[in-house]
């Protein structure tokens, strides 16, 4: 696996792939990789002749408050696991390859980047949108691929590459879970033992919501209440929300109908949790 450390190293291996008629496929992570990226890899592969991860902590996503100088690190075991994986570049800039010290711009995606994780994390999706729009016009690869246990953060990058005539594909791949259900995350090393043994609640709250919202007659205002009191009273501190939404706009749902998606998160201690499932549309009888 080549590993390039600056923006120029990184362009002229693209140049070279491209010039040999190559397709390349990127997944762009900030690391502390596990079985959920690494299958956001296989997709890659699957796709294109080349693969290329890259790894940035990327400050613009984080308010001060939050966990940027704690997010965990580890570039020597994420390069082994992507070589074993056959990924065949790592891109990992550190800042000062990718931002110039008077950097000022900024992406915001309004729509499907508000309401949601954005109540809670106002700053979260212009960081997104921002780094992945410079890691895309950078490497300028054929497919980009995201993982869907951030549902929202995908809504927001497919908008903004719609948006912003951005040529790539953006793909999505399910979420991977650990046996008992938890959506496997970066942030699960931050739980304890005893949080961990509660956190799978999350997932089997809103397995349950989703089977309860596809009943005929159900109302999501009822079966959001229930749900919400189940994560409480699972151990869970506090619940952000959990919301029913259209798949494809995020806009609020009532009752099951479109393509629905219920997204959640929930506080277990300092550790922010945030999970989705999909709600199949209801066909006209
Ligand atoms: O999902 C992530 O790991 C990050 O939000 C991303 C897309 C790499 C942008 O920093």
């Amino acid at each position: 696996m080549i590993i390039c450390r600056t923006k120029q190293e990184v362009q002229s291996l693209m140049g070279d792939w491209r010039g040999e008629g190559r397709s390349i496929g990127v997944v762009p992570t900030m690391g502390a990789l596990h079985e959920g990226h690494l299958s956001l890899m296989d997709i890659a592969a699957r796709q294109c002749d080349r693969t290329v991860a890259t790894i940035f902590v990327n400050p613009l996503q984080f308010a001060p408050h939050e966990d940027f100088d704690a997010y965990p690190r580890d570039l020597e075991g994420d390069g082994a696991a992507l070589s074993d994986r056959g990924c065949d570049a790592l891109f990992a800039p550190d800042r000062s390859a990718l931002f110039p010290a008077d950097f000022s711009t900024n992406i915001s995606v309004a729509g499907v980047g508000e309401n949601h994780c954005a109540v809670a994390r106002p700053h979260f999706f212009d960081g997104v949108a921002t780094i992945v729009a410079k890691l895309l016009l950078i490497l300028r690869p054929d497919a980009a691929v995201f993982g869907e246990k951030d549902f929202q953060q995908l809504a927001v990058i497919r908008r903004m590459v719609r948006d912003l005539d951005i040529d790539v594909r953006i793909l999505g791949g399910p979420i991977v879970r650990e046996a008992d259900g938890l959506a496997m995350s970066s942030r699960n090393q931050y739980l304890s033992a005893e949080e961990r043994a509660i956190a799978p609640a999350l997932f089997r709250t809103i397995r349950e919501a989703g089977e309860t919202i596809s009943a005929p007659g159900a109302r999501w205002d009822d079966v959001c209440e229930r749900a919400t009191k189940a994560i409480i009273a699972a151990g869970f501190s506090s619940v952000d929300y959990v919301n029913f939404v259209d798949a494809s706009t995020l806009d609020p749902l009532e009752r099951a109908g479109p393509e629905g998606r219920i997204l959640a998160a929930a506080r277990l201690g300092e550790t922010r949790l945030i999970d989705n499932i999909a709600v199949a549309p209801v066909r006209a009888a």
